[in-house]
């Protein structure tokens, strides 16, 4: 079925959910199923459209949920299926559709098949649905081949068999908890088209597919060799992947109520990247580009210009992230030197005015809501929060910490509980009558972030994006989608959509002058005179009476 023009995921703004750190209902510090569904008409009244929820499924939490041992069942931690089928149904009563996380390219080392696996031995049918390979070196003693984890170590560790003897060796892309399916097996492909139906059947309005980039293999799984090609990896973008997505649009199609496919696909070119948004593929997939992007006029340019041509090519709708999970928060990415992310270099501790990088997040919001297409907003974007960067080391629980030999110190630092209310931890994060301590520690400053200080506080960041958000729901989202830059100087960023509409972000030092424009109808700072402050974004209403109220700060 071709792109559909008008479907609610080409110009939605999805709310990104990180489970265990949203909300906790039931008091025991980890964030749950039962705290979603309280915190619903919080989600409401920001103006979002839709929640993606990192996984929920049964797992031992050796990366915090994404390695699954039962995908048709929730964490007794997170809550119960019953629970999560309320969730769902209560979510849309209140406007917001829901995608869940579906992590196919590996599961847990506790999943049923490969519990069956390791029993059944060496040659046997049921390791045939992982990577089991013979080992290099006289004795097995060598892994299969060069292939690096992407938590570091080897991507292989040898199985001991039941009998205690050495065995052979299986992939894990990620950690050893987690080995990779192998998804050349018909098994594998008909089990997670089963998986698909079981939580469509549910009324999930989608799915934000793990590692889409990743899940099949170069046949022979050859080594990278010392110097490898990043955009010709045996272990990833391998053709077969596509013929997965066209199989499981399919599958979706066949439901009614527009549901998506959002894929997490980090490629090096965009090339590769929007082979994966074609019509009979995924829907729509994270703009890691613009996420990883410095903040400084001429690349922001860039990217978005790459983003907007590379996506024309397939018709997918381009989609704008700054931050989720995995990354750097970007008010502090923005407040150091280096404003760039690089997974490989998260640059933990470098020294950050967080002054200047709340003003540019500030800034950075209005322009990603601006923009045609997509938007995700990761827990906590809307309340400014800024990485937690002194987390005590025995406290790290990202099997990242470990497996780089204590030199990278992960993602935690993204993922600490949010702050909603109160002035002490757990800030009202857990229920007043069980107030557990956070499963991460909270930084004692954010009892100025919480959700109910920001509140009503018209400068606030909470402010700022729940009239932005508002704003581009009932105004930005019917503009046109093409991009017209504004010739408005060397040092902005900015576009009309159409006659009525502008947006402008200045990257320099010193106060710009606005375009002519008839009003302001929401900035980043404070504009006056016609002036726009240094980081600052306005957007701006060209002709008379064409869009509502003045809002600017
Ligand atoms: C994705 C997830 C990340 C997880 C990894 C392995 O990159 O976003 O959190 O660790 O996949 O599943």
């Amino acid at each position: 079925m071709p792109h559909s023009p008008a479907a609610w995921w080409r110009t939605a703004s999805i709310y990104q959910i990180y489970v265990r750190s949203f909300a906790d209902g039931n008091g025991d510090g980890i964030g749950d199923v039962a705290g979603i569904r309280e915190r619903l008409p919080y989600l409401r009244d920001l103006g979002v459209d839709a929640l993606w929820l990192t996984p929920w499924y049964v797992s031992p939490m050796a990366d915090a949920g994404y390695d699954v041992a039962d995908y048709r069942d929730i964490d007794p931690i997170f809550g119960t299926l019953a629970e999560a089928e309320a969730l769902i149904g209560e979510a849309h009563e209140n406007g917001l559709r829901l995608i869940v996380d579906l992590v196919p390219n590996h599961c847990s080392d506790r999943h049923p098949w490969f519990q069956e696996a390791l029993a059944a031995g060496p040659g046997s049918a049921a390791r045939e649905r992982f990577w089991f390979l013979p080992g290099r070196g006289e004795h097995g003693e060598l892994p299969p081949n060069d292939w690096r984890s992407y938590f570091g170590g080897p991507a292989w560790t040898r199985v001991t068999e039941t009998d205690g003897s050495p065995g052979p060796w299986y992939l894990h892309m990620f950690a050893p908890q987690q080995p990779d399916l192998n998804w050349e097996h018909p098994q594998v492909r008909a089990e997670f088209e089963d998986i698909l139906r079981f939580w469509l059947d549910r009324g999930v309005d989608g799915f934000r597919i793990d590692v889409a980039h990743g899940l099949t293999k170069k046949p022979g799984l050859p080594d990278v060799g010392p110097d490898p090609d990043p955009t010709d990896l045996p272990y990833q973008d391998t053709d077969g992947v596509h013929d997965i997505y066209r199989s499981w649009r399919a599958v979706i199609d066949a439901y009614g109520g527009e549901r998506v496919f959002v894929g997490e696909v980090w490629l090096p070119t965009p090339d590769q990247f929007v082979r994966y948004l074609r019509p009979d593929e995924l829907h729509s997939a994270f703009n890691f580009e613009f996420l990883c992007c410095a903040w400084e006029v001429g690349p922001v340019r860039e990217v978005i210009e790459q983003t907007l041509a590379a996506h024309a090519l397939v018709g997918a709708p381009p989609t704008w992230v700054l931050s989720n999970h995995d990354t750097i928060r970007h008010v502090t990415r923005y407040g150091r030197q280096e404003t760039g992310f690089d997974m490989g270099d998260k640059r933990h501790g470098a020294p950050t005015d967080l002054d200047l990088g709340l003003r540019r997040a500030r800034a950075a919001a209005l322009l990603t809501l601006a923009l045609p297409g997509g938007v995700y907003v990761y827990q906590g974007d809307e309340l400014g929060l800024a990485e937690v960067e002194d987390i005590p080391d025995d406290l790290l629980q990202d099997p990242t910490w470990e497996r780089s030999g204590h030199t990278d110190r992960g993602r935690d630092g993204c993922r600490v509980p949010l702050p909603w209310s109160g002035d002490h931890p757990p800030f009202g994060f857990s229920p007043p009558d069980a107030p557990a301590e956070p499963w991460l520690p909270q930084p004692l400053v954010w009892k100025d972030a919480t959700a109910e200080a920001q509140s009503g506080e018209p400068g606030s960041m909470l402010s700022l994006y729940r009239t932005a958000l508002t704003l581009r729901r009932t105004d930005l989202t019917r503009l046109p989608e093409t991009v017209s830059w504004l010739g408005t100087g060397p040092e902005t960023v900015a576009f009309t959509r159409g006659d009525d509409f502008a947006c402008v972000v200045n990257f320099s030092e010193a106060p710009v002058e606005l375009p002519a424009h008839h009003g302001v109808l929401l900035a980043s700072g404070p504009v006056t005179g016609g002036l726009l402050p240094s980081d600052t974004c306005a957007w701006l209403r060209l002709a008379p009476g064409a869009a509502s109220d003045t809002n600017a700060l």
